[in-house]
């Protein structure tokens, strides 16, 4: 079932969302909010999504790229789901790169995001994950857990000087 998008301004995306508890994370209700979650993410071509992003306040993040026509230059991610994700950022370098968000739709801005991070988190099956992630990679995992701390991406940019429509950013070619 493809989900409603929350949209900047709705109080759900400005929440702390709840943690799963884990023992529930196999039950057919969670399964069936995630395979939403998934369908939702393909329908509106979204690199990732989270769970606040529509209107569920807990802790569950979904992504994926693979030529996705929003983020055409973008490097593969295969599908993934964290839940519960905790970050630990292993540098203090940060690179700016370009994004965009559902709930912040028709606009792009540059974003400095940590280029190595270390992610805790269950995947779908229960299991804990603990892993070193870089790049493009780590910056999609901060974006979309940053959502379940009641953050957006606008938040984490220094300058609103980058901020710009879709349109426009293609139309000056600025993600080239
Ligand atoms: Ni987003």
């Amino acid at each position: 079932m493809i989900l409603k998008v929350a949209r900047l301004g709705h109080p759900v995306l400005r929440q702390i969302a709840e943690p799963v508890p884990p023992d529930e994370i196999t039950s057919p209700e969670v399964q069936q909010f995630i395979d939403d979650m998934i369908e939702t993410m393909y329908e509106y071509d979204g690199a990732g999504l989270a769970a606040p992003q529509v209107h569920v306040s807990q802790q569950i993040v979904v992504m994926e790229v693979a030529q996705n026509p929003r983020y055409p230059n973008a490097p593969d991610i295969p599908l993934t789901v964290y839940i519960n994700p905790e970050i630990t950022p292993l540098t203090d370098e940060q690179v700016e790169d370009w994004e965009g968000c559902l709930s912040v739709p028709g606009m792009r801005g540059r974003v400095p995001r940590h280029t190595r991070i270390r992610l805790q988190a269950y995947d779908r099956d229960g299991q804990r994950l603990d892993f070193v992630v870089e790049g493009f990679h780590a910056r999609v995992i901060q974006h979309e857990c940053d959502h379940v701390q009641g953050k957006v991406y606008l938040d984490r940019m220094t300058s609103m000087a980058s901020l710009t429509f879709t349109e426009e950013f293609i139309k000056y070619g600025m993600g080239e």
